[in-house]
């Protein structure tokens, strides 16, 4: 036995032998005509804790279960997909009645996915999508359009620049990523026009502070002084990162070096209330508000969502990021 055929058994045996094989999947639930809310288990594979977003994904993850009365389940992976594997294998052992997962990188999810499904297991997406050719893997996947996200960022710029000729260095997240080929993707096509921007270097800052300020660093040491125009970082805690690094190489953010990224967390809000930043574009944090609603209607009366739940991406400015900030400091 191979592949597909083989871990469908294997979910299948073991799911037998914890004695909860067909417990809480989704035909069951729909055909006993609706799970109640309190009596919902879902188990959330979450990527890890690398960002401000990732963290009040997670935060807000645990609220909106506890506000819908569903025992949630979450499992860090610290970045690694065997260890997103491991959860789900876990949780299917478990007879979960869901799983939420937040794929690292967008390939290899076939098998695992596959016992999920063997085990009657709905699968939600959230944040990123995975590549599969069987789309029948996971329920429903709620994301943002992470093309679009870089368009908004890239054709910002173009305005802005007005003209003026500029050199745009770009920090990418964690490669392989479904959306950092996207975000790379969309802000090219956002600059496509502009003859006068020019993406000249580009590297991943893995989406934390820390990398997303060494490769600052770098490509503040490789350019030659005041050639760089703007920085474009996949997430906003990469350009906090680069922002330190502009400042301790003497250069002013968001003045000698315009500052555009993604995500729109508290402290970019205050790094352009105090002029460092420019723009964000907003990644909403509640990924898994709308991934237990279409739960709650799959497991209650078999209601099919839609296969991509889109969250919007809003393009947020200095002018009132001050307020902003206040607005969003306690929910993260
Ligand atoms: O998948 C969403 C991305 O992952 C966020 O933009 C980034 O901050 C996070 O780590």
């Amino acid at each position: 036995m191979k592949g597909f055929a083989k871990y469908g058994a294997m979910a299948l045996m073991l799911a037998a032998m914890t004695g909860c094989g067909d417990k809480g999947g989704a035909d069951k639930a729909a055909a006993d005509g609706g799970a109640k809310a309190g009596a919902l288990t879902i188990g959330f594979s979450q990527i890890g804790s690398e960002s401000g977003w990732r963290a009040a994904e997670t935060k807000l993850a645990r609220s909106g279960a506890e506000s819908r009365g569903i025992n949630l389940k979450v499992s860090d992976a610290q970045q690694q997909q065997a260890n997103q594997i491991k959860a789900i294998r876990s949780f299917i052992a478990q007879g979960v009645d869901a799983i939420l997962l937040a794929p690292v990188i967008s390939s290899g999810w076939d098998e695992v996915l596959g016992e999920a499904r063997a085990a009657k297991i709905p699968v939600v997406l959230l944040d990123r999508q995975i590549d599969t050719a069987d789309a029948d893997l996971y329920l429903s996947a709620v994301t943002s359009d992470t093309v679009e996200e870089g368009r908004v960022a890239g054709r910002w710029l173009v305005e802005k620049l007005a003209g003026r000729d500029c050199r745009v260095v770009e920090i990418q997240g964690t490669i392989g990523a479904s959306l950092v080929a996207n975000r790379k993707k969309g802000f090219e096509e956002g600059i496509a026009t502009a003859a006068n921007v020019q993406l000249v270097r580009t590297q991943s800052g893995e989406f934390t502070r820390a990398k997303g300020k060494e490769v600052m660093e770098g490509f503040i040491k490789a350019e030659a002084p005041g050639s760089i125009c703007a920085v474009y970082a996949h997430n906003d805690d990469m350009m906090i990162g680069a922002i330190q690094a502009m400042k301790e190489a003497g250069l002013k953010p968001g003045t000698d070096i315009l500052a555009v990224s993604i995500d729109a967390v508290p402290d970019i809000f205050k790094a352009m209330a105090d002029g460092e930043a420019n723009a964000t574009v907003e990644l909403t944090p509640d990924m898994a508000g709308p991934a237990y609603d279409l739960l709650l209607a799959y497991k209650k009366d078999g209601t099919v969502p839609p296969k991509w739940v889109q969250t919007p991406s809003t393009l947020y400015l200095p002018d009132n990021a001050a307020a902003e900030y206040d607005r969003r400091k306690d929910l993260y």
